[in-house]
Formats: structure tokens, sequence, C-alpha cells
């Protein structure tokens, strides 16, 4: 891998775990509480719309009492100064990688501070409650939603995906269980093009097996230690 070379970047909710956020598979399996399928399917939109916005408007406030950590701190820096391409793909809703400064950044299962319109597709930043029936400024009709990707639906922006994966020198994915497709199986992708693949996580993930290295330890720690190596490759 030389200073061109593409570097891809998958960031799941280990790497915000340390700014305070709760990862989806804790303990006792519950998500803040309550199960993946009662807040984040289409089914559970439809059957309870209050519950579910009151979810996201919970976690959206929650973003407010928590900032960026080391490891978001370190992306932000590898981003800025990785003369190569380089994207980093979160699967993660928060907006840590913004605010630690980020920018080749995108978010494959959506945004908190977002809302979209079910009935005409515009999305708005939304960084209050927003109550179901809500009115989309563009079209006018209260059909709002969370800007939230659900079980069972599409993740965004999977073109893009596919071909910085195809072009990627480095796969590196951090802080995920490896669990949930399609992003589980961006690292096979990857090595199919000839990448090489590094995974940083506190414990194995589902797809440890798949990578040429996995690392194993808090993001805090190991994410600036790599960033430094990778920079160290790029010399003056
Ligand atoms: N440092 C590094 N890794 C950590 C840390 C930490 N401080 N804390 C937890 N982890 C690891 C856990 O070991 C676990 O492997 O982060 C991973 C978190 O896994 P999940 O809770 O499953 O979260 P994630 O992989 O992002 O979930 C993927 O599933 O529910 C859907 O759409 C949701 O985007 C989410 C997707």
């Amino acid at each position: 891998m030389d200073r061109h070379s593409t570097i891809v970047i998958l960031t799941g909710a280990g790497i915000s775990a340390e700014s305070g956020l709760a990862t989806f598979r804790g303990p006792g399996g519950l998500w803040e509480g309550h199960r993946v399928e009662d807040v984040c399917t289409p089914q559970a939109l439809a059957r309870d719309p209050a519950l579910v916005h009151r979810f996201y408007d919970d976690r959206r406030a929650a973003l407010a009492g928590v900032v960026p950590n080391a490891a978001h701190k370190a992306l932000a820096r590898l981003d800025a100064d990785w003369p190569g391409e380089l994207l980093i793909v979160t699967q993660n809703v928060d907006d840590l990688h913004e605010r630690a400064g980020a920018t080749r950044l995108l978010h494959m299962h959506g945004e908190l501070q977002s809302a979209l319109c079910a009935a005409c597709g515009a999305r708005h930043s939304w960084t209050g409650t927003l109550p179901p029936s809500s009115a989309c400024p563009a079209c006018g009709k209260a059909a709002l939603r969370p800007d939230i990707v659900f079980f069972g639906e599409i993740p965004y922006r999977m073109e893009q995906i596919e071909r910085v994966l195809a072009q990627a020198a480095l796969f590196v994915s951090i802080g995920t269980s490896g669990g949930v497709y399609p992003a589980a199986g961006f690292v096979q992708t990857a090595r199919a093009y000839g990448a090489q693949t590094l995974e940083l996580n506190l414990e194995p993930s589902a797809g440890s097996r798949l990578f040429h290295e996995t690392r194993l330890g808090a993001a805090s720690a190991l994410v600036p230690a790599w960033v430094d190596e990778v920079l160290g490759l790029v010399g003056d």
C-alpha cells in the first residue's frame, strides 16, 4: 500500500461506546430497553408510530450529552491527512464522526439528525423532537419519519460503497459485531478484490476469521495507534 492507495473504513456502534452511546447487542440483547423489532422495523412504525418516533427522539436528544472520543478524532485526522482516496462508511446514526471533523463519510443506516418524508422522499436536517405526522417542509404532507434504515429496508449509497470496496487497498472494520448484512459482507468483497483487511474490535466479531488481521481492544486505544501507523507510510 502506498500514499495513493484507497482506504475504506467501516464503523459500528463500538466506536461510539466509549462516548457513552449504547451498542445494539449489549447485555440482555435489548437496545436501550427495547427489542429491535419493536422500534426498528417498518411494521413497528406502522403499528406504533408514537413509540418509534419517541425512541428516536430520545436517541437524538442523547447526542447533546456525548462527545467524540479518541477513535473518532483519530479517523478524522486520517481523513484530513491521507493523500489517497478514503471513505468512512458508518453503520452508526450518531453525528460523532462529523463532530470529530470527518468529511469523507457516509451513513449507510441513516442519521438521527435527519427527517425523511415518506411521501416525497425529501430529507431535512432535524435536531429536535419529531412527532408522528409532522408536516414535510417540502411537500406539506404529514409524512415525516426518522431518516433511519429499518431492518428489511435497503441501506443507503450501496453503489458508492461497492465501487470504493472494489478499489480498496485496505479495508478496516472498527467496533462492529459483523452480524448484520450487507455491512458484514464488505470484508469478503474487499478481499475478493485484493484488499488487505484489518479488524479493530473489543472482542472477535462474527466475521473475524475473514480478516487478515484482528486486533482486540478498545477503539480509543487501537484506532489512534493504527492511524499513526498508516500516516507513518505517507512520509513527508
Ligand atoms: N471498542 C471497540 N469495540 C467495541 C467497544 C469499544 N469500546 N465496545 C463494544 N465494542 C464492539 C462489541 O464487541 C461489538 O462487537 O462493538 C461491537 C458492537 O456490535 P453491535 O452492538 O452489534 O453494533 P453494530 O455492529 O454497529 O450493529 C450493526 O445492527 O442493529 C443494527 O442497524 C443496526 O447499525 C446497527 C447494525
